[in-house]
C-alpha cells in the first residue's frame, strides 16, 4: 500500500523499438544509473520503476520493457493498454532499425490510447563513427509524424534523462 501512497501520480510508459538498439539499457540507465555491455535480449515484459519530482508533486513512472523482435499480437494490446508515454527507440548505427519505425508507428497508433506521448530516441550516439542514419533524418521523421526528438546515448548517459523527462512533463 505505501507503495501508492507514496506519489501523488503513477503513470505507465513503454518502450519499443527493434531489438538490441539499446531500450533495456535506457531504462536501467533512467531508473538505477546502470548500463551493460553484455545485456541479453529481454524475454516477456518487464518492468522498472523511478520518482520523479515535478513542481511539489511526485510522480512515480512505471516504465515497460519488452523484446523488440516479432511478440505474439495478444501481448501487443496489454503492452500498450493504459500507457500514456511511450520512447520509440531506433539505433543511429543500424539503418534498418530506422526504417522499420514505419511499422513501430503503426502499431502504437493501433493500439496506443489516442493522447499518447510519443518520444523519438536515436540511441548509441557515442558510437558516431559508425553513424549510418543523420540526426536531421531522425528530426525529419520525428516533425512529419508529430512527435519529440533527441539522440541519447545509454552508455555515456547522454540526453538519457532528458528523453525520459520530455515524455513525462508533456504528459503532466
Ligand atoms: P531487446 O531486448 O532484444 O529488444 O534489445 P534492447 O533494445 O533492450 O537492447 P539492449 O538494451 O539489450 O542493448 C543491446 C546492445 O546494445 C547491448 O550490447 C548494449 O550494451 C548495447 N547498447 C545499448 N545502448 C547503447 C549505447 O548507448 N551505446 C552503445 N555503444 N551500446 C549500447
Ligand atoms: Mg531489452
Amino acid at each position: 500500500m505505501a507503495f501508492y501512497e507514496e506519489c501523488d501520480y503513477l503513470f505507465k510508459a513503454v518502450l519499443i523499438g527493434d531489438s538490441a538498439v539499446g531500450k533495456s539499457n535506457l531504462i536501467s540507465r533512467f531508473c538505477r544509473d546502470e548500463f551493460r555491455l553484455d545485456s541479453k535480449p529481454t524475454i516477456g515484459v518487464e518492468f522498472a520503476y523511478r520518482n520523479v519530482k515535478i513542481g511539489d508533486k511526485l510522480v512515480k513512472a512505471q516504465i515497460w520493457d519488452t523484446a523488440g523482435q516479432e511478440r505474439y499480437k495478444a501481448i501487443t494490446s496489454s503492452y500498450y493498454r493504459g500507457a500514456l508515454g511511450a520512447l520509440l527507440v531506433y539505433d543511429i548505427t543500424r539503418r534498418v532499425t530506422f526504417s522499420n519505425l514505419k511499422k513501430w508507428l503503426q502499431e502504437l497508433r493501433h493500439f496506443g490510447e489516442s493522447e499518447l506521448v510519443i518520444v523519438l530516441v536515436g540511441n548509441k550516439s557515442d558510437l558516431g563513427h559508425n553513424r549510418e542514419v543523420t540526426e536531421e533524418e531522425g528530426q525529419e521523421v520525428a516533425e512529419r509524424e508529430g512527435l519529440c526528438f533527441m539522440e541519447t546515448s545509454a552508455l555515456e548517459n547522454l540526453k538519457v534523462e532528458d528523453a525520459f523527462l520530455q515524455m513525462i512533463m508533456q504528459i503532466y
